[in-house]
């Protein structure tokens, strides 16, 4: 059989990582290339209990049913407190979604606004999957650069007039892949100079509770004055990935127009994931929860921040992340961590090669560490195997 595959699945080949992913069931092999949030994170009990509740006779059909599109309004009026943690005031219920995970969401934003040759902006490196989402809907990507403070809000202003793009994606808090948070002040200016050019920003906020340093900032959609700006946020990093639960929030037209998108995807968020998440909350038990959990992520960062100093080279600089699941890490050197990963897989440790959140394929020299699912004792195993490779290869190059 010849497939006739449409014409958007020829960019989308999705190799990059999954050889290295499919990999990493093998117990042996230390992984700092996933971003999953710890097992000892998962409150297995607390969801059970809620769940046994939730399914218990004559409650039952409130989970099991079909749901609206929007989400159960219980639940919606409950995020509209939950996002007020963002610094996102005076929110109405039209303008809040459920979305099924951030993914989603990241998807529902590209649907509405996206045609085939649209602009996307990203920051220089971002997210994989977003990049991928873009790509299905035929975009053209283009990279913003960035500093340690965000975005280079030149660079965007001048690309903006050139470009003329859809939106800007970003990550502004424990950026994926490089941990970074942007200023405040970056966080005003990318408010107001997409705002002078009506330019659309999708801000992808699923790592700002996970801070295990430093003081919190306030969403850039906490400064959007003129209702470009769509937030989504999600449970799956601070309360469980499989339960797949997230939020969208943005001008009401925005919102509804995502929503009619959204029963074409998967008619709603499940109604038992839904509930779950709202008594979870409901109970009083993810802040208590992220605050159990702030301790062990810290304590795994700092272990491979200790580790990365005993062992890499010295041409390795890195960002050392406030919070979120990852380190992000450049060589001063012509080192190809492309060609690397797979030898770092004969050594029983993965990695995830830079280049694939650069959507110009930049950043060869570049890798990104997750630190949350390995313990400290592997952590420093991990990344001591992987300074030996790298200064054996940097030796071959002198
Ligand atoms: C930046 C970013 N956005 C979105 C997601 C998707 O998460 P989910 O759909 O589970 O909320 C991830 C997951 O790793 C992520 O890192």
């Amino acid at each position: 059989m010849v497939y006739n595959y449409s014409e958007r699945m020829s960019k989308m080949n999705g190799a990059a990582t999954r050889e290295i992913l499919k990999l990493l069931t093998r117990p042996e092999i230390i992984s700092f290339a996933g971003g999953f949030p710890a097992t000892q994170c998962l409150p297995q009990k607390e969801v059970q209990e809620i769940a046994h509740e939730l399914l218990s006779e004559g409650r039952a059909t409130d989970s099991l049913q079909y749901g609206t599109t929007e989400g159960f309004v219980p639940f919606r009026q409950q995020l509209i407190e939950y996002v007020k943690t963002a610094g996102i005031e005076n929110i109405s219920l039209d303008q809040t979604l459920v979305i099924s995970g951030g993914q989603q969401g990241i998807d529902l934003m590209s649907k509405t606004f996206l045609d085939k040759g649209d602009v996307v902006f990203v920051e220089n490196p971002t997210y994989l999957t977003a990049l991928q989402i873009f790509d299905s809907y035929q975009a053209k990507i283009v990279g913003i650069n960035a500093d340690k403070n965000g975005l280079d809000i030149e660079d965007l202003e001048n690309k903006i007039i050139q470009y003329k793009p859809k939106f800007l994606y970003c990550v502004s808090t424990f950026s994926n892949p490089t941990g970074k948070t942007y200023t405040v002040a970056n966080r005003k200016e990318i408010a107001s100079v997409t705002a002078k050019y009506n330019v659309m920003v999708l801000e992808d906020d699923p790592y700002s509770k996970l801070r295990f340093e430093g003081e919190s900032v306030p969403s850039i959609k906490s400064f959007d004055t003129h209702g470009n700006v769509v937030y989504i946020s999600s449970f799956s990093k601070v309360l469980s990935p499989g339960l797949r639960v997230g939020v969208a929030v943005g001008d009401k037209e925005v919102i509804r127009k995502m929503t009619i998108c959204k029963q074409g995807v998967d008619v709603t968020t499940s109604n038992l994931s839904q509930l779950i998440v709202y008594e979870y909350l409901k109970r009083g038990y993810l802040f208590p929860n992220i605050a159990k959990s702030l301790p062990i992520y810290r304590e795994r960062k700092n272990a491979m921040i200790d580790a990365i100093n005993k062992y890499m080279p010295e041409e390795f600089k890195y960002i050392n992340a406030e919070g979120g699941l990852f380190i992000w890490g450049e060589f001063d050197a012509p080192i190809n961590t492309v060609e690397l990963a797979p030898e770092a897989i004969k050594h029983d440790v993965a990695y995830i090669q830079g280049q694939v959140f650069y959507p110009d394929g930049g950043g060869l020299n570049t890798l990104r560490l997750n630190f949350s699912n390995a313990t400290v004792d592997r952590i420093d195993a991990g990344i001591h195997r992987l300074g030996d490779m790298f200064k054996e290869e940097i030796a071959k190059l002198k």
